[in-house]
């Protein structure tokens, strides 16, 4: 475990404890005080596989996909048939894999959700370039699905070679976008991969914007253990003198930083899968983030059928919290929005920031990581670079090892982290 990390865990959750995950589960699932909500899918078929990447996800095969559809429905009742009517929910997304293989069938999976949730922010979907054909996002919009997220990780011959990808073509994707338009167009590209320059970085913005996209996301280049490649991106130095050129030419182009990897060239047209204080998750290796707990269904596909068929949830690893952790927890998602805001934190904890973090958050500022606005404390681009950095480790001291054992085992006897 990283020393670093758990210094800081040590320190902020005011005790050795650790995340302690056991085995065990709750159903009914507690859902007191969990809102705002936000619901997450995942479809864990690709149509081929990539090596650098992480997410739970096989080859797509119909047999299986379709057998996956009829266990999620099951899941999504299991959980929204304990309570009656239906609960205020704030956006669903369906992340993978590549969730549009099954675009005849998200309309579907949305129907069921929709029987337990009202559903206030929208629907979004993330897609591989393959994807973007107009014929598949008529599907999607039908379902309901009013925000795409495209993974196109670079247009540039040298990053992408590192990743093993094709280069996606901004003409053939911008037309099928103009065809059938939605709300917020996300481009994903992977910052700081192996070669990368700020040269790749401005093209592929000026790329982004010809094929439509008005939200940018720059998601730092993790070089997961249990990965096949590519090995190592930038150096530290590197990556903060890239992340300086970069977010400058944003802000010259109008944009503003919605987290710390997103920029949204239009106000208001934010998009993030990740930065809901709580969140419900269906599917193979789903979390969720509830008020008391964090749980992580298995990976294993047949495992997660199996459980199904059971009428028993397929949750493998269950972390319930003291306070303090989820106060840890929760500022950690709250910073990476860049905004902490005083009122919600102690609408949410019942306490004060001040009195809780206060020390902290003072000495961040001193540091010219953070800065007062109004009554929020929000992160500095330096502040941002530091939780770039902060972010990587903690991905691999904690995700990176649950993943990994995740990926070995269905149902885990227990792990400490
Ligand atoms: C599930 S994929 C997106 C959808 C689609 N399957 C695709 O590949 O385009 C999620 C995104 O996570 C990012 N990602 C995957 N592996 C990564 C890694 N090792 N480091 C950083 N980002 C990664 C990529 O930007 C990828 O598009
Ligand atoms: S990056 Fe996308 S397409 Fe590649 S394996 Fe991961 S989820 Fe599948």
């Amino acid at each position: 475990m990283s020393l670093p990390i758990t210094a800081a865990r040590v320190w902020l959750t005011r005790g050795t404890a650790p995340f302690r995950f056991t085995p065990d589960y709750d159903h009914p699932l507690s859902l007191e005080g969990a809102d705002p909500l936000g619901l997450y899918v995942h479809i864990p078929f690709c149509h081929t596989l990539c090596s650098f990447c992480p997410y739970c996800k096989v080859p797509y095969e119909e047999e299986l996909a379709r057998a996956y559809v009829e266990g999620l429905l099951q899941e999504i009742h299991l959980v929204g048939r304990t309570w009656t009517g239906r609960r205020q929910a704030t956006s669903l997304y369906f992340g993978g894999g590549s969730p549009a293989l099954l675009s005849h069938r998200l309309g579907k999976i949305v129907r069921a959700l929709e029987e337990h949730f009202i559903i206030t922010d929208g629907i979004g979907v993330e897609l591989h370039p393959r994807d973007v054909t107009v014929d598949t996002l008529s599907r999607l919009k039908e379902a309901g699905v009013s925000r795409v997220c495209v993974g196109l990780q670079s247009f540039q011959p040298l990053p992408l070679q590192s990743l093993g990808r094709e280069r996606p073509d901004p003409g053939v994707l911008g037309q099928a976008l103009a065809a059938v338009p939605f709300d917020t167009v996300s481009a994903d590209f992977i910052f700081a991969l192996p070669g990368q320059t700020f040269d790749h970085l401005r093209r592929d913005i000026l790329l982004a914007e010809e094929m439509g996209a008005n939200h940018l996301a720059f998601y730092p280049f993790i070089d997961f253990s249990f990965t096949p490649g590519p090995n190592q991106g930038l150096s530290g130095r590197e990556k903060w003198a890239l992340l300086k050129e970069l977010t400058a030419f944003l802000r010259e182009r109008g944009y503003t930083r919605d987290s710390i990897w997103t920029f949204a060239r239009t106000p208001g047209k934010g998009y993030s899968s990740m930065t809901r204080t709580n969140y419900l998750g269906f599917g193979c290796s789903a979390a969720s983030l509830l008020k008391g707990q964090f749980k992580v269904n298995t990976f294993s596909i047949p495992a997660y059928l199996e459980r199904i068929s059971q009428q028993k949830l397929p949750t493998a690893l269950t972390c319930r919290f003291t306070q303090r952790q989820r106060m840890v927890y929760d500022l950690f998602w709250r910073a990476y929005t860049t905004r902490i805001s005083p009122g919600e934190f102690e609408a949410c904890f019942g306490r004060s920031l001040d009195g809780a973090y206060g020390l902290e958050l003072r000495a961040a500022r001193l540091l010219g990581w953070m800065r007062r606005e109004g009554e929020d404390w929000v992160l500095t681009d330096r502040g941002a670079f530091r939780f770039h950095l902060f972010e990587g480790h903690y991905t691999l001291a904690y995700i990176d090892r649950m993943w990994s054992l995740m990926g070995r085992e269905a149902f885990p006897q227990g792990m400490d982290l």
